[in-house]
């Protein structure tokens, strides 16, 4: 159980993060919902999470992508909830390409997003998780960070540097009570991956069938309460990347 617990989800308007929302809160946490601009579907999780569970849920706009309004987020979740337990990093963006077309723009946009996003919130969070003497980080990687996919240098790439980053600071900060963990996603059914279901696609994962947000957050929920477990990469992928 998570209750009196509070977790910040980053990217929790939609797809795989509005699913980890709701399965925290359906274990007690209270919830600081943040995206980028999608403030309406946001307060709809946020909704949900408090007539469903009774749990308190607030929407925070935030780029993660920005340092500096990272930190300001971070003040006012504090301010709203008094502190942070558990951070997941969902927020993630794709922009495809073939690596010799790719812009360089479609690269340090995806690595921004993905994994200095995850950068600036675990920093800006870690000094509450340092007072509270636990605190629980949850990155969400992908499969492609594991495998490489082609046409996905830039995301690949993003994904490979937060399985580094999680590994790093789950040996940085296990001294101090924090754990931090990953869970790979494969293909998930989410805007991300509209329209890209397909028979060579299911050919390729083992099980036969693409993932629901919901498994993702079940992942999620198990790492929150692992209280023996970093440092792992948990697979969520229906066997892609075995
Ligand atoms: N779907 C899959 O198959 C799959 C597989 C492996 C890994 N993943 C990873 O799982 C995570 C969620 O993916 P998804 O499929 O649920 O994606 P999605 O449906 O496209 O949702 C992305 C979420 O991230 C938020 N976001 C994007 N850029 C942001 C930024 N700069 N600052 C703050 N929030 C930002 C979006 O907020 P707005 O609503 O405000 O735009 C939205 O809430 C991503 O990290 C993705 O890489 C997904």
């Amino acid at each position: 159980m998570l209750k009196g617990k509070v977790a910040l989800v980053t990217g929790a308007s939609r797809g795989i993060g509005a699913a980890i929302a709701l399965e925290l809160a359906a274990r007690g946490a209270d919830i600081a919902a943040v995206c980028r601009s999608g403030r309406e579907a946001a307060e709809g999780v946020c909704a949900q999470c408090r007539e469903r569970y009774g749990v308190r849920a607030e929407v925070f706009l935030c780029d993660v992508a920005d340092g500096e309004a990272v930190k300001e987020t971070v003040a006012r979740v504090r301010a709203a909830f008094g502190t942070v337990h558990i951070l997941v990093n969902n927020a993630g963006i794709t922009r495809d390409g073939l690596i010799a077309r790719m812009k360089e723009a479609d690269f340090t946009d995806v690595l921004n997003t993905n994994l200095l996003g995850a950068f600036h919130m675990i920093r800006h969070c870690s000094g509450l998780f340092l007072r509270n003497r636990e605190g629980c980080i949850i990155n969400i990687a992908s499969a492609a960070g594991l495998m490489g996919n082609a046409g996905q240098s830039n995301y690949a790439a993003s994904k490979a540097g937060l399985i580094g980053l999680t590994k790093s600071v789950a040996r940085e900060l296990a001294p101090r009570g924090i754990r931090c963990n990953a869970v790979a996603p494969g293909f998930i059914r989410t805007d991300m991956t509209r329209d890209q279901e397909n028979a060579p696609l299911l050919a390729g994962i083992p099980l036969g069938s693409m993932g629901e947000p919901e498994d993702v957050a079940r992942a999620a929920a198990y790492l929150a309460e692992a209280d023996y477990v970093t440092g792992a990469v948990l697979r969520v992928d229906g066997g892609l990347a075995m």
